[in-house]
């Protein structure tokens, strides 16, 4: 490790975040009730232009009389080239109780788009003297976002979260294709003429959470749009899991179960873990830093790997 530690993110499950457009109100209980651990309450690109002032009062009352249970409760605000954010920002955090826990800003390019938000929310916090703190969570899904990852993850100690939004990423960085996600089909390889398919989104996920990470940032995966592939959905999951990332947006309420089931760690795996961890204690009582589980080599950095299955399962029991 470095001299300089790597912080921890904030100890919250995050394996679900739920979207529903602001302007669809009948939503709002069905999403309060369901077994996503955020709700993302949309005014950004779900929503008309003709419906953002509405949108915002039904996402305000909502706030404010529904149960929303333990789930982290986030707003995603319009972007900051729009006429719209600042009003959300204001509307939001002078007329919505402190049941509302976090602020989604979108298409995020650079630090500055976070501190003006900032600025922005601080002076209100004050002014009406809120009594906790609102968070934020920013989408990566632009070319800049991307370029300038690592200066967004630090760019506030507000900032929780951070998920790659693919369809407006595939849009400005020129990609040629109109999927939200998953595996695009022109992007293969050719071997002894068959055809395998690589990860587009490899890239953008593990850069951010390699930023996250430095940072105590949660890297979460954005949409899967085609909400009737159950398994290309899971299969999108499991790479984001593989690759570091914490949880998964659903766009539909039949992807939450699939989105827990892949970002909670298996008991197989659970196990596993902790099998690791009392066979690396029986090594050091032995005075030795290394030892053969399973026929494996595993050392002390497999007890960092270890820990962070059990820690993630520990976390979520907690929850439930
Ligand atoms: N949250 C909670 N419940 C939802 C829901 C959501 N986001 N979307 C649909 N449902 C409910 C429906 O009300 C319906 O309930 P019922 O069985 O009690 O009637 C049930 O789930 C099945 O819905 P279905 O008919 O399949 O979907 P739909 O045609 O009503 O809506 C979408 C489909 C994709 C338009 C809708 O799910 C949606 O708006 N998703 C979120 C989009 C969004 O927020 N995008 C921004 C982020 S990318
Ligand atoms: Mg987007």
């Amino acid at each position: 490790m470095s001299f300089r530690l790597q912080p921890a993110p904030p100890a919250r499950p995050n394996r679900c975040q739920l979207f529903g457009p602001g302007s669809r109100p009948a939503l709002f209980e069905k999403m309060a009730a369901s077994a996503a651990d955020v709700i993302n309450l949309d005014l950004e690109d779900s929503v008309a232009l003709s419906d953002k002032a509405s949108a915002r009062e039904n996402i305000i009352t909502a706030i404010n009389t529904l149960n929303w249970g333990t789930k982290t409760l986030s707003v995603r605000i319009n972007g900051l080239d729009t006429p719209f954010w600042y009003r959300d920002v204001v509307d939001l955090l002078e007329q919505a109780g402190d049941r509302l826990d976090q602020i989604m800003i979108p298409k995020v390019g650079c630090a500055a788009d976070v501190y003006a938000v900032d600025a922005l929310v601080t002076s209100i916090e004050r002014a009406t003297g809120r009594s906790k703190a609102i968070s934020f969570e920013v989408i990566i899904e632009s070319a800049a976002g991307i370029a300038h990852v690592e200066e967004i993850a630090a760019s506030s100690p507000r900032l929780q979260a951070m998920s790659l939004g693919a369809a407006d990423f595939a849009a400005s960085m020129g990609m040629q294709t109109t999927g939200i996600g998953g595996t695009q089909q022109a992007y293969y390889m050719l071997h002894q003429g068959a055809q395998y398919w690589g990860d587009p989104w490899h890239w953008a996920t593990a850069a951010i959470v390699a930023a996250c990470r430095t940072h105590g940032v949660l890297p979460v995966d954005g949409p899967y749009g085609d909400f009737s592939d159950d398994e290309g959905f899971r299969a999108q999951a499991r790479r984001a899991a593989t690759l570091g990332m914490v949880g998964k947006w659903a766009i539909h309420p039949k992807q939450i179960a699939l989105a827990n089931e892949v970002f909670t760690p298996s008991a197989a795996a659970v196990g596993e873990a902790r099998e690791i961890l009392a066979a690396m204690a029986a090594a050091k009582d032995r005075g030795e830093g290394a030892t053969v589980y399973k026929g494996r080599l595993v050392d002390i950095a497999s007890i960092k790997q270890a820990e962070v299955i059990v820690k993630q399962a520990e976390l979520i029991a907690g929850k439930s």
